[in-house]
């Protein structure tokens, strides 16, 4: 490799790591993305020309229609559906690293060339990561876009017939290493790889998928790392590696905050069985829950000193956060404060509140994670949870018989009132009931959480 490569992989490598550091604030991710975009657009443009893979023609009209397929996808997607566009990218990306590795391989098979040991170990595993990532990312993209279905999909001896699939793959891969003629095995496996990684998804629930999508996004990682190995590119091995680790970090980061481990994740079906229907208004010793009128909460809320909201999922659902904006600066000026309070899984991908909330410009000064804004509740007004419910429910403190039991909440049953946005009794994510709708300082506000806080504004404004 040219030294002027090398430099400029570097350069490229260093732009990805400072990028990455900056996606940690939201103050500062917007830059931080572009400038590891900067970084593979170096990376991409250095192994075109120093690789001579293709004419210049050919490198500018895929960089053209590249760009502007990508753009029209960034500019239309919803936010809602920004897991299922995640899920689909990875999956591009562990085709590209298993196509790749293909390549090579099918060159070496081709001359009857025998394959370095290290090279074939690495071209077999691309190309095996790279396929289970791909046709696992389409069916978490299917199960998200609800194209296939969202429940966990069980059947007898599954474990035991992805084990087999798996030690197939164990085999093929010795076989194949040792004799690179072997094209028809080569197809075997390839289709192995796929069904694997089909297997391997579809018994999970459709809402677990952030947490799959985030470890095939660490998958995509290392499969192009593997093929930066098969073909000598350094930019792929460290671009492959910060993607595999940080993809491994943020599914741990998930896993934590719901108190699950990776393997109930992936292997505990949850969501298998059908979630629970409309609950019933009563709850333990037929308690009933408090419902209150529009009315009732504008007024406590402009008189209230302290305001907390802690938005959830049922906000991204209702796309409530310009409302939620609005109503915060009413508040304000008739000298109240207002924070948010953010658990790290509402929502249903990483960051999913924080998105939402700045794209309502809602200043990052105001949004409060768990740790800092949990001591803070019992000094608090009131407090709106607004589509939130999991992420909010005291038996993760207290019910050891609750499949929520450990996750760490928000402990907003704490401050003096606590009002609930959401239009029925139905159970969140888990299916669990939750006892804070039932508690002594807790009413109800029934209805999609847009039209409940745009009728606060109207109601503020009115006090
Ligand atoms: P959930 O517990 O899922 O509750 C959302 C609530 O929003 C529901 O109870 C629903 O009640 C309400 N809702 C739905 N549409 C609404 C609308 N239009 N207006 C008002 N309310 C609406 O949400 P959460 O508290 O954000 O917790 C997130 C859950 O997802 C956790 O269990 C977490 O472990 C899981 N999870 C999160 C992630 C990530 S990365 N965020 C990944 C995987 C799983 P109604 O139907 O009665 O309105």
């Amino acid at each position: 490799m040219p030294p002027y490569a090398m430099l400029l992989y570097l350069l490229g490598a260093v732009l990805f790591i400072v990028g990455l550091k900056r996606l940690s604030s939201p103050a500062t991710a917007l830059g931080g993305n572009r400038l590891a975009a900067v970084g593979m657009l170096i990376a991409i443009v250095t192994t075109l020309v120093y690789g001579e893979i293709l004419s210049f023609t050919g490198i500018v009209i895929a960089m053209i229609v590249g760009s502007a397929i990508g753009g029209v996808f960034a500019k239309t997607v919803k936010m809602t559906g920004m897991p299922q566009m995640v899920a689909l990218l990875n999956g591009f990306g562990g085709g590209a690293s298993a196509l790749v590795a293909s390549g090579e391989y099918l060159r070496f098979a081709a001359t009857n060339t025998a394959i370095p040991i290290n090279v074939g170990v690495s071209i077999q595993l691309s190309v095996l990561v790279g396929c289970v990532t791909f046709s696992g990312s389409l069916i978490a993209f299917g199960k998200l876009q609800e194209l296939v279905s969202g429940r966990a999909v069980t059947y007898p001896l599954q474990k035991a017939l992805n084990a087999v699939l798996f030690l197939g793959t164990v085999v093929l891969i010795v076989m194949l290493v040792s004799d690179a003629s072997l094209t028809t095995w080569f197809a075997v496996f390839v289709g192995v790889g796929l069904l694997l990684g089909v297997l391997s998804v579809i018994p999970i629930g459709g809402a677990d998928m952030p947490v799959v999508i985030s470890l095939l996004n660490s998958y995509s990682g290392i499969a192009a790392a593997m093929t930066g190995f098969v073909i000598s590119n350094h930019g792929l091995i460290i671009s492959g590696a910060l993607v595999g680790a940080s993809g491994l970090i943020l599914t741990r980061i998930m896993c934590k905050a719901m108190n699950r481990s990776l393997a109930n994740v992936l292997f505990g079906a949850f969501g298998s069985a059908p979630q629970a229907g409309a609950a019933a208004a009563v709850g333990p010793g037929d308690r009933t829950v408090k419902q209150v009128s529009s009315e009732d909460v504008a007024t406590m809320l402009a008189y209230a000193r302290n305001v907390i909201v802690v938005p959830g999922y049922g906000l991204a659902v209702a796309q409530a956060q310009h409302d939620v904006r609005e109503m915060a600066d009413l508040i304000e000026t008739r000298g109240g404060t207002v924070k948010y309070g953010i658990h790290p899984v509402a929502g249903r991908m990483p960051g999913h509140m924080n998105v939402l909330l700045a794209e309502a410009n809602v200043p990052y000064d105001q949004l409060k994670d768990m740790d800092q804004i949990n001591p803070e509740f019992e000094r608090c007004d009131v407090v709106l949870v607004i589509g939130a419910n999991d992420v909010v429910n005291p038996d993760a403190r207290s019910n050891t018989s609750s499949p929520l039991y450990g996750m760490p909440i928000l402990d907003v049953d704490k401050a003096q009132h606590v009002i609930v946005m959401k239009r029925s009794m139905n159970p969140g994510f888990a299916g669990v009931e939750n006892p804070l709708f039932f508690l002594e300082n807790t009413s109800m506000l029934f209805g999609s959480a847009k039209d409940s806080v745009a009728q606060l504004v109207t109601d503020i404004k009115a006090v």
